[in-house]
């Protein structure tokens, strides 16, 4: 593996949100966001212009992205799911939008209510929307690794998808592992097809930890030559429309791995521990990220701190 450096976006402020049953302070996200931004991350997903009937812990979007500090090495992403969505980002003056469908019908049934034909269609009008005010678009496709109702999702059907985002001009595709059903060689098979099909698409990974091989299948990405990640600080996240989503791979897991594997990803490790830990105490709860509470391996602890153990 010759990587030396991967772009990782943190989907907090929209995957760990919307996961959450209270919702957060809008000032409060605010702040996340910018720390976020001092990290260093390239790339943030700021929340989603989607229904607040169906996601009301994000109505906020458009306060948020009008009073976070801005800077020009952070992209600012959200979720658009139809044309008025696309109006309200424009609105808000979005960086990047990032449409969203489920490679199963079912799922794409719950989370948008509609049919996969019909989200592409739709697709179409927000890419229009999008054209004309110079935004670029990210096309996700969630349950791509499987899905909770539909179990596998063919690689080609996946690939086909790639194709349509491809047609509509979109900069890359962003295969979402919704319920964490994701494998090493359903990973490579998903990898595989896309490149077969659409050589020149972008890929990048979202994986979620539901079953503990979260960074084993980042390890199968890095593996097939894939430098775009998505991932969560303390492990946060969910669909509120999938049965036992769980959260995201943790980003301070993942850098932590990929400097110690001595590859770049610009974002301070210290910075994103400390986010992850203000964002447990706002939610109330533990979350489970690991590095967040181990610190680095080379933390040195003095011997008085830990008991000796002794026979008697
Ligand atoms: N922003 C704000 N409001 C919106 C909206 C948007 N992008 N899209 C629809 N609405 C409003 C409509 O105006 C309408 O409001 P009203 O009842 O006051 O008239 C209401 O929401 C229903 O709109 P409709 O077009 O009939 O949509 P729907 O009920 O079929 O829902 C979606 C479709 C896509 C809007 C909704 O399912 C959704 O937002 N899903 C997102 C799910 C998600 O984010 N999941 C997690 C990410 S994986
Ligand atoms: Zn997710």
């Amino acid at each position: 593996m010759d990587i030396k450096e991967v772009k990782i976006t943190e989907v907090g402020p929209r995957d760990g949100f919307q996961s959450e049953k209270t919702i957060l302070k809008t000032e409060d996200k605010i702040d996340v966001i910018n720390n976020l931004i001092e990290a260093g991350f390239p790339r943030i997903e700021v929340s989603s212009f989607v229904s607040p009937k169906a996601i009301p812990q994000l109505a906020d979007a458009a306060i948020i992205l009008d009073n976070v500090k801005r800077n020009s090495n952070t992209t600012l992403a959200a979720l658009v799911p139809n044309a008025k969505g696309a109006l309200r980002a424009v609105a808000a003056k979005l960086d990047e939008i990032v449409v969203f469908l489920s490679a199963s019908e079912s799922h794409n049934k719950k989370n948008v209510n509609r049919s996969v034909q019909d989200s592409l269609t739709g697709f179409k009008e927000i890419a229009d929307i999008a054209g004309k005010n110079n935004i670029p678009v990210q096309g996700d496709i969630a349950t791509a690794f499987g899905c909770p109702f539909e179990g596998n999702i063919s690689a080609n059907k996946l690939a086909d998808i790639s194709k349509e985002y491809k047609l509509m001009g979109f900069k890359g595709v962003t295969l979402g592992d919704t319920t964490g059903m994701a494998t090493p060689p359903v990973v490579i098979d998903a990898i595989h097809a896309i490149r077969d099909k659409v050589p020149d698409l972008e890929i990048t990974l979202h994986f979620h930890n539901t079953r503990g091989v979260g960074l084993a299948n980042v390890m199968t990405g890095l593996n097939e030559g894939i430098t775009d990640y998505e991932s969560c600080f303390g492990g946060m996240g969910g669909c509120p429309f999938a049965p036992n989503a769980t959260g995201n791979i943790c980003s301070e897991d993942l850098i932590y791995l990929l400097h110690e594997m001595g590859i770049k990803t610009g974002i301070d490790l210290d910075k994103i521990i400390s986010i992850a830990k203000k964002v447990e105490n706002l939610v109330g709860h533990k979350l489970p990220g690991q590095v967040m509470r181990a610190g680095h391996r080379l933390l040195s602890y003095s011997m008085d701190e830990v008991p000796t153990a002794v026979g008697a």
